[in-house]
């Protein structure tokens, strides 16, 4: 590699398309790295980023100090969204354990078990329209990896199908915000799109207190903890995430994961003969092309990680895919060997944050792969090279043209 620490740069298209080099160097020569114009400290060894994420109370979602003079950056149109609270994905204790035990009681694994005959019912019509439409080629991230994630999530909340299109452009639009590599324009863009999400959120919310269904938005209005229900901005903020994170993950695990099987015939023969290889595959899918590449907290006092002094509010960048290619706790990380048995991947994070959609995403893509392998025994990369969304946050394809005979 012909970059110098310095020159680190993950706005660069060489990065996007492939940043295990790039994280591979960091971690080899400076494993916690300050990231100017970031003004954070990147970390990319396992036990750094294990650590982090494990100790709540010395590294935490909001900064330690109120920035109460620091002004809005919203302009006065978006300025309601300040009303909004933020989801539990950036809340501390104690408002994440309430907000979290809240939403665990309506995402029960029965919940999720119950969805799977329907999850195969959708990826049936979804692979029967691949196959209908197309003449041997088709894009799979069109077809199937996104479109089954969001009917499910959007079944899961309430969600009318028919606005299927709309949250899709919301989600889109709301990732690309989670990644501070953006231009300010994209970051703004992003803010309208939550306010616009939270609106329709929050009309949904109307009709559903006056007319309960079956759906985890009727379940997130009525559930209580200690007496105590939830807002309607902290329903609002919920559902958001859910919708969020049900559309752009388990979408990505699905495309990264067949593109990375694709790219890996014996892999791939032997997951066909052993589909009871599954749930390992699932695993490395998720340790070998991470969706999430990386999240955030800021530092609640000065301290020293390393040989470094991390200042005390400062952001420190845990990379969930450099660690899960962290040689010390990986057997040769850099392959991907669906029969790992120790595999301790940070990919759906670790402590008090970790994943709460992860037997979700663990139900849906063994599905989704099991039956277009079944459905596919051919299946090829088609022309043209992969296209990378330029998401830094999220890894995830653009289109993945794919072909059968
Ligand atoms: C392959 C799919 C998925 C991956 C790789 C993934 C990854 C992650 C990661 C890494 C975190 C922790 C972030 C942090 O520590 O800052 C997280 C949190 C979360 N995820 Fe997922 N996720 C996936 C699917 C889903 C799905 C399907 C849902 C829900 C429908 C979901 C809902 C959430 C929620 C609500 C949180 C916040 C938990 C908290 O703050 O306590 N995720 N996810």
């Amino acid at each position: 590699m012909n970059w110098t620490l310095e020159q680190f740069d993950p706005t660069q298209r060489e990065f996007i398309e492939d940043p295990y080099p790039y994280y591979r160097k960091l971690r080899e020569e400076d494993p916690v790295h300050y990231y100017a114009p970031f003004g954070s400290w990147w970390l990319t060894r396992y036990k750094d980023v294990s650590m982090v994420l494990s100790d709540h109370t010395l590294f935490m979602k909001q900064p330690p100090t109120q920035l109460d003079e620091v002004p809005s950056p919203l302009q006065p149109d978006l300025q309601d969204l300040n009303e909004i609270p933020e989801s539990m994905l950036f809340l501390d204790p104690p408002d994440h354990t309430r907000l979290r035990s809240l939403v665990t009681k309506a995402f029960t694994p029965r919940v999720v078990e119950n969805l799977r005959p329907r999850i195969e019912e959708i990826v049936r019509s979804t692979i029967h329209s691949a196959k209908s439409i197309s003449n041997g080629k088709f894009d799979l991230m069109t077809e199937i990896a996104f479109p089954v994630p969001a009917i499910v999530i959007a079944e899961m909340l309430g969600v009318p199908i028919e606005d299927r299109d709309t949250f899709k452009g919301w989600s889109a639009r709301i990732i690309k915000g989670l990644d501070g590599t953006q231009p300010p324009g994209v970051l703004m863009d992003a803010a309208k799109a939550d306010l616009e999400l939270a609106n329709y959120f929050s009309k949904l919310i109307e009709q559903r207190r006056r007319n309960k269904q079956n759906d985890l938005l009727s379940a997130l209005i009525t559930t209580e903890e200690e007496g105590r229900k939830l807002t309607v901005g902290e329903i609002i903020s919920t559902c958001g995430l859910l919708l969020v994170a049900g559309h752009e993950t388990t979408t990505n695990l699905i495309g990264n994961g067949i593109r990375a099987l694709i790219l890996h015939p014996d892999q791939l023969k032997l997951l066909r003969e052993h589909q009871e290889f599954m749930p390992m595959a699932i695993e490395e899918l998720l340790r070998f092309e991470s969706p999430v590449q990386r999240t955030a907290r800021f530092a609640s006092k000065e301290m020293k990680i390393g040989d470094k002094t991390i200042g005390k509010g400062a952001g420190v960048i845990t990379l969930l895919a450099a660690a899960n290619r962290d040689p010390s706790v990986f057997a040769n990380p850099e392959n991907l060997d669906i029969t790992r048995k120790e595999n301790p991947h940070v990919g759906f994070g670790k402590g008090i944050h970790y994943c709460l959609g992860a037997p979700l995403a663990r139900l849906e893509a063994p599905i989704v792969i099991r039956m277009v392998l079944e459905a596919f025994p051919d299946l090829k990369l088609g022309e043209g090279k992969a296209q990378w969304n330029s998401n830094t946050v999220i890894r995830g394809l653009k289109s993945l043209p794919v072909e059968f005979n």
